[in-house]
């Protein structure tokens, strides 16, 4: 069974929704309902991490969430992650397929009382299939790059965004959490991020929320051509 953990987006519209179900999980219960059922042939596990009233970064119960995918019995998560981008060449409307992520002040477990230290990693043959569908796809994509994680909710200062882009190449709020976890719980999770925006100061043009909103939503059509493609496979 194949986890989804996308942002705003409603499971897209070819997916079969066989069930959607409430869970609970020992640490609560997760941002949304898991629809359940079937998108290019598989069996998937579709979650909204923003809910549908939409959670702020900072209090996503990303543990909750990852516990109820690994209930449903998922071994592997795409995360469906909007980021900024730190490099010029690399504009909005491109996909990048980190292979690394870097979040060293904020850092999640489920390991709270005893001692597991897991050495982090993005889940190489995900990540592989990832690459291959967005090939076919036909989308412009970055087979590499570091994501840095924020902890949100504001965006960075140009100062940070100064700092940053010189050890990545896009910065989120969600996916390092959601990688550290699955990880922790054996799932192999790899990310499609969805680049929506240049980070603050990259290029001269002012940062706004509402065009972050509104490239995203431009690019939530290529991202469902990317995740059927990985689906058909
Ligand atoms: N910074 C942090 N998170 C983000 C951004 C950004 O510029 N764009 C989308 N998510």
């Amino acid at each position: 069974m194949i986890g989804i953990i996308a942002g705003w987006s409603a499971p897209p519209a070819e997916m079969e929704i066989a069930e959607t179900r409430e869970m609970e999980t020992p640490f609560g219960a997760p941002s949304d309902h898991c629809a359940i059922g079937r998108l290019g042939g598989k069996e998937v596990v579709f979650l909204r991490r923003h809910g549908t009233e939409g959670i702020p970064p900072h209090r996503i119960n990303h543990r909750a969430n990852v516990y109820a995918l690994k209930k449903l019995t998922v071994t592997e998560v795409i995360g469906i992650n909007s980021v900024g981008s730190l490099s010029e060449n690399v504009p909005p409307g491109h996909i990048v397929i980190p292979h690394d992520y870097c979040s060293p002040w904020a850092i999640i477990t489920f390991y709270e009382h005893h001692v597991v230290h897991i050495t982090p990693a993005l889940d190489a043959a995900l990540r592989e299939k990832l690459i291959q569908a967005a090939a076919r796809a036909n989308v412009a994509h970055e087979t590499e790059g570091v994501y840095i994680q924020t902890t949100g909710p504001r965006l960075e200062t140009k100062a940070e965004i100064a700092l940053l882009k010189n050890f990545g190449l896009v910065v989120g709020m969600t996916m390092a959490h959601e990688a550290t976890l699955c990880q922790e719980v054996g799932l192999a999770y790899a990310s499609i991020c969805s680049v929506d925006n240049y980070c603050h100061g990259i290029i001269e043009a002012p940062l706004t929320e509402k065009e972050i909103a509104r490239k995203a939503q431009e690019n939530a059509a290529t991202i469902r051509r990317i995740l059927l493609r990985v689906l058909e496979e």
